[in-house]
């Protein structure tokens, strides 16, 4: 059975020791990071902070580690990944919600909204601010009508104004410029909060028509319920713990930033659009959902792993059916950092396959190929495959002036943001088609042999 809300699944994360409460005094900006550090450094458990020096509890860690990746999926290691396939290919349409929708319990319009009075914390010391890191905007296309949903960062600048960074290439940021287009703007809801599989739908990269409600639903294999929101046209998931209702201000500009990024490096503060709050709506005693971010690993590493992996194998399979298995490696900062596995069918497909996944909208800084033999999850094992297997005028070859990925230090960062370019590398580590090569010399059925010496002495 699907998780209905956030709340039976805080209640299984409880039940399996990967929920913790605190009840003594934590302060939002200066102790309460540190904890969260701890949690994704050691892979503990998610914590909900119950006094923070506001009127409602602080919930963070919820997706810090890949075990609770598979609570959330409900299923097993060598599963999630079929699972997560089989979700994306038999999308649920949403239902609407019948009767009163709990995300609606408290509606908090005109001078009642103050979103400073929710626990957000300030993560890293040279933060602009306090940030709303796993904020999940829902808008819809303003051509097409298609609902969107992704996660974004926003910046509390005042009661009712929050301050955002959406890349152009980014569905929110492309319906913010078509609404602008027509002379609008563009009305969303940020949830927070929400059944945790709705929080991994958001990652999975899909095209610009897709009906995120629907691929949520496939992922949940049960239909998202939604309510109207109160006073913008978009729905959103009933049982939300709390929805912020927004209209963008593309003329109300305002500094936003510097903030920590899962980049491992402050991004700078600079003068974007905002958007103004219409009205907040919660349950009661609601859980205000965080998110460490910042140098790898964190939950934000967690959190965009297995959709990227799955969606993106699935894009790529089509055109590279011998294509086993796709690793966006978390130090990497997920994107920049791809590592593929194939046999490849004639001398070259590995170059194909690379210009293929350097092309798509993922814009990989790193694409490695290696043969199924290499397990891409093993950092070992594929510097094995790059030191022995690569001979670099061959096989290395770097492609300049593609568009850069704004959050990467390592770009020129002068001028506008639409001229910034990068280069990246492909790597075809995988042997000569055809052509012999040396024999791996490892020693067979270690693996399976018995030695009851050993697991006495690992136990
Ligand atoms: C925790 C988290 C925060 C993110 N914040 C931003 C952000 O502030 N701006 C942005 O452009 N992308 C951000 N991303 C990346 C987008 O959420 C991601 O690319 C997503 O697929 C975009 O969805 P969309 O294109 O459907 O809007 C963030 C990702 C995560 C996991």
């Amino acid at each position: 059975m699907p998780y209905q809300d956030l709340r039976q699944f805080l209640e299984v994360l409880r039940k399996e020791g990967e929920l913790i409460e605190i009840d003594r005094p934590m302060h939002l900006d200066n102790e309460i990071p540190k904890a969260l550090k701890q949690i994704s450094v050691y892979g503990g458990p998610a914590l909900v902070f119950n006094k923070n020096g506001t009127d409602y509890r602080f919930l963070a860690g919820i997706y810090a580690t890949r075990r609770k990746a598979l609570l959330a999926f409900e299923t097993t290691e060598d599963k999630l990944f079929d699972k997560f396939l089989s979700g994306l290919d038999h999308p649920i349409a949403p239902v609407m919600c019948k009767g009163a929708a709990p995300c609606q319990e408290v509606v908090l319009t005109g001078k009642d909204i103050d979103i400073r009075r929710f626990p957000i914390p300030k993560y890293s010391p040279k933060d602009g601010g306090p940030f709303i890191t796993p904020a999940i905007p829902v808008t819809r296309d303003p051509e097409t009508g298609a609902p969107d949903i992704g996660h974004y960062r926003y910046h509390v600048l005042g009661p009712d104004r929050l301050g955002f960074y959406a890349q152009v290439f980014h569905r929110f940021g492309k319906n913010i410029i078509k609404a602008q287009k027509r002379g609008k703007k563009l009305q969303g809801a940020i949830l927070l909060g929400t059944d945790p599989v709705i929080a991994y739908a958001c990652q999975v990269q899909g095209t610009d028509t897709t009906n995120d409600w629907e691929v949520a639903g496939g992922l949940r294999g049960a239909p998202v319920e939604l309510v109207k929101c109160k006073t913008v046209d978009v729905e959103v998931p009933a049982t939300t713990e709390l929805v912020i209702e927004f209209e963008v201000e593309v003329d109300h500009l305002a500094m936003e930033g510097p903030l920590g990024e899962f980049t491992g490096y402050y991004t700078p503060a600079s003068e974007k659009p905002t958007v103004r709050i219409t009205a907040i709506t919660h349950r009661r005693d609601p859980y205000v959902q965080g998110l460490l971010t910042g140098k790898p690993l964190t939950e934000n590493h967690i959190l965009k792993q297995v959709p990227f992996e799955a969606s993106f194998w699935r894009t790529m399979n089509r055109q590279f059916p011998t294509i086993d298995r796709i690793a966006f490696r978390p130090a990497g900062g997920i994107q920049y950092y791809l590592v593929i596995s194939m046999q490849p069918r004639f001398q070259g497909e590995a170059r194909q396959a690379i210009m293929a996944a350097l092309a798509s909208n993922v814009r990989p800084k790193w694409v490695i190929v290696v043969e199924p033999d290499i397990d891409i999850y093993s950092s070992s094992d594929v510097e094995w495959a790059m030191s022995l297997r690569v001979q670099p005028h061959r096989d290395v070859f770097v492609v300049d002036n593609v568009p850069a990925t704004h959050l990467d230090p390592s770009v020129d960062q002068s001028g506008p943001l639409e001229t910034h370019i990068s280069s990246a590398v492909g790597i075809d580590a995988t042997r000569p088609v055809g052509k012999p090569f040396a024999e791996v010399a490892d020693v067979p059925g270690w693996r399976e042999f018995k030695m009851p010496e050993l697991d006495k002495w690992r136990k």
